[in-house]
Formats: C-alpha cells, structure tokens, sequence
C-alpha cells in the first residue's frame, strides 16, 4: 500500500509498532495462563505446609540415656484417621533391658510402623507405649531420638566423602573411631581398596556404591553414634550371608547389653534374637525364641522350611 500511496512510511512503520506493542503482551499472557496452573498447584502444597500444627518436641523427660526396656500395650494405629484399616492392630509385647528383638513378617505387615511408633513419628490412637518404664509421649523427642540408633530400610547418602557419611551425626569424631564404625559395619576392608579410601566421594561425582555396600555405610553411621537402642530396619537384605555374619559377630560385641530391634526376613539374621515377633497385617500373630516357634505350624515355619530348601 506504500508502494502504491495508498499510506505514508510513517503510517507503515507505526502500524508495525503498534502490531507488535500488541504481540508482547499477547505472548506473555499466554505464558502467565500456563504458569498460572501450576501455581495452583504450588500454592495448595504451600498452604498445606503452613496450616500444618507445628510439631511439639519438647517434653517433661530428658533422655538422657536409655536403659532400653520397652513395652507396647494394646496398640492401635493408623497413619491417617480416614485410613480404613488399622496398620497395627491391638500388639502387645515387652522388652528387657539389653535385648535382641527380631520383627518378622510379610511386607505391610507393619514391622516398620512399630519403630515409627517408638521413635515418636506418629502416636498411636489407642493403647500405651512404656520407655524406659515411662509413657513415651512424656519424652522430648529431640533427646529420644538422639538415643535411638536406626539403620532406614532406604539408606540415604550424600554427595560427599565417605568418611563425612559415616561421621555426618558426629562431625567431629576421631579417624580411629570411624574406621572402627566401618569395620564393625564390614566395610572398612571396601572402603580401603579404593584409591582415596575414606575421601572417595559418593553419588554423582564419585564411586557408585551397590545397595549393599550402601547400607553397610548406613550402619556405620549409626554405631559411630552409640546409641541406647539400634533398630536395623532390613539392613542387611542386601548383603551376602558371609558378611551378614561378620556384621553379627561384630554388633553382638558393640551392642552387648543394649537393646536391638533386627527387622528382616531371613532366619539366619533372627535365630539367635531373644524373642521373635511375627506380624500378619498388622497383628503380632506368632512370638517366642527360633525353637519355640519352629514347634508350631506358621509363618515361621514355613518360611524356615522354604530356606532350608533354598540353602
Ligand atoms: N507413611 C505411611 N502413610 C500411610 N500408610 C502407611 C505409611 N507407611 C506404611 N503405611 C501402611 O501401613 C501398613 C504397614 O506398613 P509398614 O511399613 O509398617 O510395613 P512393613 O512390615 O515395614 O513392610 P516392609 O517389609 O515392606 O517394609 C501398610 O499397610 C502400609 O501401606
Ligand atoms: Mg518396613
């Protein structure tokens, strides 16, 4: 229309101006509708966060240290109150002082939400939980749970040397003291082989460690810390029975008369364990040593006679 004098250079060039004064902000609302979806989102999960009750650590009973006596009376829980089945339903059983317990049973059967309960995760709806001879919900959770040692059935690591994984509870402990954790652990003899030894990085950057080798780093963290009470949920599901042995012979030695919870499945890791307690979805089914409960007919006989077979 220029060309032909239909309009003024000044009218085209302001016509573009105007097209694209236009275009900018069409783009960007397209851009800030979609956003605008996931801020939604976003702010749902936000506001969830910020509505939650805060959380009350402090309690009436320092735990200092533990003796380890434990007991659960007549325990029900569930993790949400709309949840239509009870995780764990009416358990009942006492510890001594100094004990090794072993929790058994099928996955879900709600091993793991006993040691949510007694680390103070969760509390329970109904039924009581004695520490110590006192109700856990007496404890300052920060102090119990500095006492309670547990070994997580999905270890986590960070990106950082080994010898800062095992020491991430107490950074400032002695080399001697982690390689003894380590060794205790039967990972010490590994983590030598390799060329930076306990500097050697882990994760992305560094050396990628198998599942088992993992958690055995895993439990070295927690021995270093010494605590009154050690739970080992499955910690040793991957690790070969040669090794799982050592790790025995070794935790035997360190946690001589304090109280260890062992979950796992394998009857090589529960036989020697002062009371075993089997669980089926959510009820404590069978309890009793490895030859109390090889007399009865159960889940711990069938799963002793599957391994017989297997080994
Ligand atoms: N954080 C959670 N929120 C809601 N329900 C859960 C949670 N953790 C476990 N549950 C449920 O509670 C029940 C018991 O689970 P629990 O983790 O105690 O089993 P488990 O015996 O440790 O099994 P596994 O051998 O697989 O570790 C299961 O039905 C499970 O679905
Ligand atoms: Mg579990």
């Amino acid at each position: 229309m220029t060309i032909q004098q239909q309009i003024t250079v000044g009218e085209l060039v302001t016509f573009f101006t105007y097209t694209w004064m236009i275009t900018m902000p069409m783009r960007q609302l397209g851009r800030v509708i979609s956003q605008l979806g996931m801020t939604k989102v976003a702010l749902e999960r936000l506001s969830a966060i910020l509505d939650a009750p805060a959380e009350t650590y402090e309690g009436q009973l320092q735990a200092q240290s533990l003796k380890g006596k434990i007991q659960f009376d007549d325990v029900w829980f569930k993790y949400a109150d709309d949840d239509p089945e009870y995780a764990l339903q009416g358990v009942s059983f006492s510890v001594a002082a100094g004990e090794k317990i072993a929790l058994m049973g099928a996955t879900g059967a709600g091993k793991s939400s006993i040691i949510a309960l007694l680390m103070r995760f969760y509390e329970p709806q109904r039924g009581t939980i004695l520490i110590d001879d006192a109700a856990s919900h007496r404890y300052d959770k920060t102090s119990l749970r500095s006492r309670i040692g547990v070994v997580l059935q999905k270890p986590f690591l960070f990106s950082t040397s080994i010898a800062k994984n095992i020491a991430y509870a107490r950074p400032r402990s002695h080399e001697q003291d982690i390689y003894s954790a380590a060794s205790a652990a039967a990972i010490h003899d590994i983590i030598d082989i390799f060329a930076d030894g306990y500097d050697t990085l882990v994760g992305e950057k560094g050396v990628t460690l198998s599942g088992g080798q993992k958690q055995r780093i895993a439990l070295a963290r927690t021995l270093l810390e010494k605590p009154d009470i050690l739970v080992l949920d499955d910690t040793t599901s991957a690790v070969d029975a040669e090794t799982e042995r050592h790790i025995q012979e070794e935790l035997i030695a360190q946690m001589s008369n304090r109280t260890t919870f062992i979950i796992a499945n394998r009857i090589s890791s529960v036989a020697d364990a002062d009371q075993i307690l089997v669980f089926e979805k959510g009820k404590l089914v069978q309890h009793g040593t490895h030859r109390q409960l090889l007399q009865q007919e159960g889940f711990y006989k069938r799963v002793y006679d599957v391994q017989q077979q297997t080994t």
